[in-house]
């Protein structure tokens, strides 16, 4: 491996799936949380989600970041060690690299040999930039490497991932970033807004059927890894902007009744019934800044697409 990469493997801290599938089964209202998306085929299926018309908020936020990069070096200055929990292909920390020029970078992921081959391939493509890659379920905690560099940090989470999190818990990771980056640290952060609900559901059932590919994956990792007894093509994807809550919802459902046995543990699904499978929360920009607020963040600037259609936001600690 490249002599700029150091890699650190912290996974094994994580709830397994087979802890999360029995306790999440077992509940009244089904679900699975949304890490479980993401083995190495799940990554690839968002990877290619990404590339979906329909899906438009990562061209929506490449073009705000490229617009913005020769600000952010101004406002965020040169040399920082640069932390991105949940990094996935590392493909938007390169619209930044050249006007950051960071000390160091460490993009988090748990997909571990994901974030091994991503890393690689960064470091072949910015030879200058030390890199100290760390499989770490980041909703977790967010232990960093030892000997990473002096330095002012920056946070960068982008993708809206943060719509993962309930606001509660959205607040409580907002403040674990603040913990991470220090006193002079900021955040540079990627949330998608709301907006009309033809748009959104649109987003979450592309045409080309990759969301349902990717939600139907998790069925499939369950079948495979558990070696559960579970027909995934008794469940069908269901997506949906829920404006009251602020959200989408995805959720995976029944066609039918049936059982879904994992060793020795059965769990009885009535026709219709669902497994709730993600969240994604939605924030105007000044809810969002609010959401910053009361995690300790004050706004530096904040970038919006056309028609609000997505925000970057760069916030420093109050
Ligand atoms: C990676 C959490 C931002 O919620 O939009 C994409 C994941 N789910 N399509 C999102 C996802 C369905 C995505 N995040």
């Amino acid at each position: 491996m490249d002599a700029r990469v150091t890699f650190h493997d912290h996974a094994p801290e994580t709830l397994s799936l087979y802890d999360a599938v029995v306790q999440g089964l077992s509940r009244p209202r089904k679900l699975i949380p949304p890490k479980f998306f993401y083995d190495d085929r799940g990554s690839e299926l968002f990877d290619a989600i990404c590339e979906q018309p329909e899906y438009y908020l990562p061209a929506a936020e490449h073009a705000l970041l490229n617009g913005c990069a020769a600000e952010l070096a101004d406002l965020v200055g040169r040399g920082r060690v640069v932390i991105e929990p949940g990094a996935g292909s590392l493909k938007k920390i390169r619209l930044l690299l050249e006007a950051l020029q960071p000390g160091a970078y460490v993009p988090m992921d748990i997909s571990h040999t994901f974030l091994k081959s991503a890393a690689r391939q960064l470091a072949a493509a910015f030879p200058w930039l030390p890199i100290h890659a760390a499989c770490v379920d980041f909703t977790h905690s967010m232990p960093l490497p030892q000997q990473l560099p002096e330095g002012p940090r920056l946070a960068f989470f982008p993708g809206s991932s943060l719509g993962n999190f309930h606001p509660p818990e959205a607040r409580d990771f907002l403040a674990l970033i603040r913990n991470t980056v220090g006193e002079d640290g900021m955040l540079l952060i990627g949330v998608d807004t709301k907006k009309p609900a033809a748009l959104l559901d649109a987003a979450y059932n592309d045409a080309a059927g990759l969301t349902a590919q990717f939600n139907l994956n998790l069925l499939h990792r369950i079948q495979r890894e558990l070696d559960a007894e579970c027909e995934p093509q008794a469940f069908r994807h269901h997506a949906f902007y829920n404006p009251q809550a602020g959200r989408v919802e995805m959720h995976l459902v029944s066609e039918r009744a049936q059982a879904l046995r994992v060793n020795g543990h059965r769990f009885d699904f009535q026709a219709a019934e669902s497994v709730h499978t993600e969240c994604s929360y939605k924030y105007a920009p000044e809810e969002f800044i609010a959401l910053a607020a009361e995690a300790g963040f004050v706004p530096v600037k904040h970038w919006l697409a056309e028609e609000r259609l997505f925000g970057v936001y760069l916030l420093a600690l109050g």
